[in-house]
Order: structure tokens, then C-alpha cells, then sequence
């Protein structure tokens, strides 16, 4: 997409809020200009308004040990505590805080009293399986609310969770496992995606009988849901419902310090082992619950928000967990996928439970777009008013469908950039404020210092472009790569010094909004999952007939890029299937190694890979090729007549 940018700048299409949308928006012009006064008191004024402190504290940013920041790191909270027993003590203990929908169709429905009261038994089992403050607790579960319900039983006595996407692995969780040094692990026996029970508890099996068996977990607790059939271990393994049988209902939340870690998330990087990104908590929840409110206009006691995230990304955490509920707002959490049992099911739902704020990925809106406006039209969607976009630029023609078919043509849309290192969002409007732009990210949040420069750090302005950096410590930035803080430094701060190196290209329009280019280094985004060639690469070299692999990602009309492989066979084993045969056995090895997100659209068998005279692979080549365009510069080659080779096989 981001070849076309010249002419998404041209992108004249403009949509202002409307006067009644204004009247009644949460976030108003005044915060931009509050915060540019006195950005740290800004924060401040919403760290005491949107949570409650244990013991309140006097700092509000403490950045002498940059880049560690530490926010509000005197005061002590609970972030269950905010997100559920305020609101009980409050009097909202009666709203729906979950309307818990499970593919085929089943509901569980929560209300804050209830959600509570569960989390404090889940607390309790995790007490007495042994997990304390500080201790890790890994979560690999489908979208029901017994994974919510696990995040915040963790945050509740102070231990950390590391949620890994359900559709990774064995091998990537146990990478997880081990990194994390988990304790626990809490999973389901399945879960239910695409008409059918998906097996989890045997991955976990799998993956903590590897290497030998031995590993830091000493508890696995299983939550019933899929119903299918799952081995057992006596003395580890431990059926959720069982292990509540017995525990004591009451738990007493107490305050943690603000910079008491809150979670683990691990994404990919540009090298071939995944980042655990380290989130805290006073920082976290001040700006997820900031943003929730503000830029999704959360009127929590008469709004329906639904992001349709997994909680295994960032934006389930930030935007399913702890932002909605810190807030006290009525959402939906969804099982399956959006084409089970039919591909009007999203549509359904929203009609079902009247939901008014819908937040999820371009990837899903272009998947829709080509369905036809047909599917939605026989649902009732007139109770939406406000959509958000995430994870990967938004193109033009999408937006509009999404405004036009979705939003009815009148809700305002929100396209939010950010990552699971900034912990919340970082660029997008206000919907009661901002002129929409198709296509544009437009604005940094208010509180949220943002830059466009070259390559030597200098600041662009209007009608330029470059990478995007953000200049000043906001709340919920990463506070370090578990384990490694040698990597936070280089990855992130070492290429501009004091300034967060976000790995973005960027460009300001005329009007001076931000459009987002897509990444400057070795990462793809295939339907907003990060997903890294290196890693991919890795995979493929680990199979016995391959002898070296390059991965790139090709932009892709669906889901922004896709993933295509070229691979060089070993010698030995070129002649033991056909080129067919062996992109079928790597595309299933990959899914295998890494988990079916990862499994690359093509694998191409080549002879050779472009290489410059020290032998660096091109990729900005291999792009050109599997992309179709002309091939750009190749003179830094070793042997330019490589590409028209591989060019020639390919197509
Ligand atoms: O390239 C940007 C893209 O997604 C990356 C972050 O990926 P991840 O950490 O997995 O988090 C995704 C959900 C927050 C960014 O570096 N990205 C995210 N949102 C947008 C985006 N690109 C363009 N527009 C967005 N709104």
C-alpha cells in the first residue's frame, strides 16, 4: 500500500464531526490544549481521575534511568481491583461486564458482581497452587471469559502473565514458557473455531514434554470448553472447575507500586527470537483506560464496545481487558471466527447485543468488502456510532466501506496506531473533535509527543517524510525486553539517542496529519500480526532439505502483506520431490515450527538469492519480484543476472 502513497495524499475526502456527535463526546478540543501546557500534570490529572490508588502517589515521572521510565512510581494500586471491585462498591456491581459469546452460539453473561467474585476464587486457586507476586503465570486459551477472568486473577495478586496466541505452536510456546520462566500454565481443553473444537491442552502437552520434559512449570490448569479428549497428567495437571471446588470466595485486593510488572507479551522482532515486552501498571492502565475512554467516546453506561482483538495481541490486552473494564463498560467477547456458522455472524452479533462501538483490523473490513454489502445489509447495525481500525494503515476504499456500510454512513471511524510496545494507542483522532481522513492516522493522542525525521534525527515537517519517533516518555511504553535489556537499548534507543524508535515510516500530508508507510526494517504485517522474516526464515533453514531460505513480505490486496519464501534446496535433496512437493512440505513445516499464521502464501524453489559482494541477501528485490513490479536497482550485486532468473522462475 505504500506504493500508492502519492496518491492516497491526494486523498481530498473530508469528514468533520457532527454538531450532535460533538454535544456529546467524552473527549474534547480542551485536552489537546491542557496537555500541551503541561504535559506531565495532563497525566497526572488522569492517573487520579480514571483509578483508584491504594496509597496515592507524588511523582508522577521519574526519567533519570531513561530509557526505564518510571510513572507514579511511589503510589500503589491494584489493576483488578480498578477494573472490578471499584465498580461493585460503586454501585454499577448489576451492569454487564461480559456478554460472552461462544461460536456455536452458547452465552455466559457476567455482570461486574459476578465477574468479580469469580476472579476473586481464581485468585485464590492461584494462591494455593503456590504462584505469588512476581511469579509467572503463562495463558494459552480461546476467546472465552475464562481467559479475561485468568488475566486479571493474575494481576490481582501481582504475578505476570504472558499470554501466547492460541494459534501458536508447541515450540513457540514452550520458547515463551521458558523464557518467561512460567510457573503455571492455564489453558481449555479446546476451543471452538471455524464449526470446530480445536485441540489446546495437547499442545501444551507437547510443549512441556520437549526437551526433555523438564521445565519451570509445575501446574497446568484446564479449563472444560471444548469437550474433546486431552491426556492427563496426576499431580500437575488440574481441572479448573476441580481446583475452585473448596477455595475461599473472598480475596482481599492489595496495592501493588505503580512499576510492579503487569504482563509479558512476546512479538516478533528482526531477529529470529521473539521480544518479551514488559509492561507495568499504574503508566499501563492510566493510558489504556485514557484512550478507551476518549477516542472511542465511551459512554460506559449506555454503550456496547466489542473489539474483536485476541487476547493472545496487545490489543486484547490494552482493549478487551484492561481499558474497557478499568472504565466500567459493557462489551462482548467473541469466541470464533467471523464466517462461522455463516458469514454474516460478526453482523449478528452486533445486532444481538445492540453494540455501538466496534473496534478491529482492516485485514477483516477488506475480507468483507469482498463478501459484498449484501451480508451486513440483512442485519440491523443502526445501534453502531462509533468504529476503530487498528494494526496496519486502513486504504481509502476500505475506510469508506466501513463508514458507509457499517457505520451507516454517519459513525465517526478511529483508525488508532500504535504497538504492543507503546501498550496503548498513540496516533489517532478524536471523534468528536478531529475532520476525519480516509487512509490517515492523522494525530498523536493529547499527552503524546510524536515525530517524523530522517536519518539523522532531524524533525520533518509538512508535506515530508521519514521514520516515526516518539519524542517524550508517555504512561504505557514498554519498560524493557524481559531478560534482556542490552536488546531494549539497541532496538529501540540507540539509532536516535533520547528519542523511542518506533520501526515505522511515516509522512506528513499538507495538513500536517500523519499517514503511516508500513515497517522500515525486517517485519511484516500480515492482517495486523507482526511476524518477523527473520524468525520464518529460521524455520525454513531448520528443515533437512533446505539448504538457505530468504522471506519477504509481498503486499497482498486481503491482508496488507502476505508471507512468500524463496528457498534453495540442499543438492542432496533436489531431487526428492517435486519443486510443488517441497513448497507444500515447508508452507505445512512452517505452520508447524511457528503456528498457521506464519505459513508463508508461497514458497518459491530458486537456485539462487540475490546477494551483494558480502553476501547480504537482497530483499528489497525479492519484494520487487514477488510483488510483480519492475525490479529497482541491482547493481550492488554480486551476480545481477540472478534476479532475472529467479524473476523468470516465479512468474
Ligand atoms: O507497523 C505498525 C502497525 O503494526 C505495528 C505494531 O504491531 P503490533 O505490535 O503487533 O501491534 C498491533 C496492534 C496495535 C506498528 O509498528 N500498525 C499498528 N496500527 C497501525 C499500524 N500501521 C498503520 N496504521 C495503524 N493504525
Amino acid at each position: 500500500m505504500s506504493n500508492n502513497i502519492d496518491n492516497l495524499l491526494h486523498e481530498d475526502r473530508r469528514f468533520p464531526p457532527s454538531a450532535e456527535f460533538t454535544a456529546q463526546a467524552v473527549g474534547q478540543a480542551s485536552l489537546y490544549a491542557d496537555s500541551k501546557k503541561d504535559r506531565l500534570g495532563f497525566w497526572d490529572k488522569q492517573a487520579k481521575e480514571l483509578l483508584h490508588w491504594h496509597k496515592p502517589y507524588t511523582r508522577v515521572l521519574d526519567w533519570s534511568d531513561a530509557p526505564v521510565a518510571k510513572w507514579f512510581d511511589d503510589g500503589e494500586l491494584n489493576v483488578a481491583y480498578n477494573c472490578l471491585d471499584r465498580h461493585v462498591l460503586e454501585g454499577r456491581g448489576d451492569r454487564v461486564a461480559i456478554y460472552g459469546e461462544g461460536e456455536p452460539g452458547d452465552q455466559r453473561v457476567y455482570t461486574y458482581s459476578e465477574l468479580t467474585a469469580e476472579v476473586k476464587r481464581v485468585a485464590n486457586v492461584f494462591l494455593s497452587l503456590g504462584v505469588t507476586a512476581g511469579d509467572r503465570i503463562a495463558i494459552y486459551m480461546p476467546m472465552i471469559p475464562e481467559a479475561v477472568i485468568t488475566m486479571l486473577a493474575s494481576a490481582r495478586i501481582g504475578a505476570v502473565h504472558t499470554v501466547v496466541f492460541g494459534g501458536f505452536s508447541a515450540d513457540s510456546l514452550r520458547s515463551r514458557i521458558d523464557d518467561a520462566e512460567a510457573k503455571l500454565v492455564v489453558t481449555a481443553d479446546g476451543g471452538w473455531r471455524k464449526g470446530k473444537v480445536f485441540p489446546l491442552k495437547p499442545t501444551v502437552d507437547a510443549a512441556l514434554e520437549a526437551n526433555g520434559g523438564g521445565s519451570t512449570v509445575d501446574h497446568v490448569l484446564v479449563v472444560k470448553r471444548g469437550e474433546n479428549d486431552v491426556a492427563w497428567t496426576e499431580g500437575r495437571d488440574i481441572w479448573w472447575d476441580d481446583a475452585q471446588a473448596g477455595v475461599d470466595a473472598e480475596h482481599v485486593a492489595q496495592g501493588f507500586p505503580a512499576e510492579h510488572p503487569l504482563f509479558i507479551l512476546y512479538t516478533s522482532g528482526t531477529t529470529g527470537k521473539p521480544k518479551g515486552i514488559l509492561h507495568t501498571t499504574g503508566g499501563y492502565l492510566t493510558q489504556a483506560a485514557f484512550t478507551h475512554k476518549n477516542i472511542f467516546d465511551l459512554h460506559a453506561d449506555t454503550d456496547v464496545y466489542w473489539c474483536t482483538a485476541d487476547v493472545g495481541w496487545i490489543t486484547g490486552h490494552s482493549y478487551v481487558v484492561y481499558g474497557p473494564l478499568a472504565n466500567g463498560a459493557t462489551q462482548v467477547v467473541y469466541e470464533g471466527t467471523p464466517d462461522a456458522p455463516h458469514p454474516g455472524r460478526w453482523w449478528e452479533i452486533i445486532e444481538k447485543y445492540k453494540v455501538s462501538i466496534l473496534y478491529t483490523a482492516p485485514t477483516a473490513i477488506r475480507s468483507f468488502m469482498k463478501l459484498g454489502r449484501e451480508i451486513p445489509a440483512k442485519f440491523d447495525l443502526s445501534s453502531i456510532r462509533v468504529l476503530g481500525s487498528v494494526g496496519e494503515p486502513i486504504n481509502p476504499e476500505a475506510w469508506i466501506w466501513y463508514h458507509d456500510i457499517i457505520g451507516g454512513g454517519k459513525a465517526p471511524i478511529v483508525d488508532t496506531w500504535w504497538q504492543t510496545e507503546t501498550g496503548a494507542i498513540m496516533i489517532a483522532a478524536l471523534p468528536g473533535v478531529t475532520t476525519l481522513k480516509p487512509g490517515s492516522a492523522q494525530v498523536p493522542i493529547p499527552g503524546v509527543v510524536i515525530d517524523i525525521v530522517d536519518d539523522q534525527g532531524i524533525p520533518q515537517d509538512k508535506n515530508s517524510g521519514g521514520l516515526l519517533v516518539i519524542s517524550e516518555p508517555w504512561p504505557s511504553m514498554l519498560r524493557g525486553i524481559w531478560g534482556d535489556p542490552a536488546r531494549f537499548q539497541e532496538t529501540y534507543w540507540e539509532k536516535f539517542g533520547d528519542k523511542y524508535f518506533a520501526g515505522d515510516g511515516a509522512r506528513y500530508d499538507r495538513d500536517g496529519d500523519i499517514w503511516l508507510l508500513g515497517r522500515v526494517d525486517d517485519v511484516m504485517n500480515v492482517s495486523g500480526h507482526r511476524l518477523s522474516t527473520a524468525e520464518i526464515e529460521s524455520a525454513l533453514v531448520g528443515n533437512q532439505i533446505v539448504a538457505e531460505a530468504a522471506v519477504v513480505g509481498a503486499a497482498d490486496e486481503t491482508t496488507g502483506q502476505a508471507v512468500v519464501a524463496f528457498v534453495i534446496l540442499k543438492k542432496s535433496h533436489i531431487d526428492d520431490q517435486t519443486p510443488e512437493e517441497a513448497s507444500a512440505i515447508l508452507r505445512k513445516h512452517v505452520a508447524e515450527q511457528i503456528g498457521a499464521i506464519a505459513r508463508p502464501s508461497k514458497v518459491y524453489i530458486v537456485e539462487e538469492l540475490p546477494k551483494t559482494r558480502s553476501g547480504k541477501i537482497m530483499r528489497r528485490l525479492l519484494q520487487d519480484v514477488a510483488e510483480g513490479r519492475e525490479i529497482g536497482d541491482t547493481t550492488t550485486l554480486a551476480d545481477t543476472g540472478v534476479v532475472s532468473i529467479i524473476s523468470a522462475q516465479v512468474h
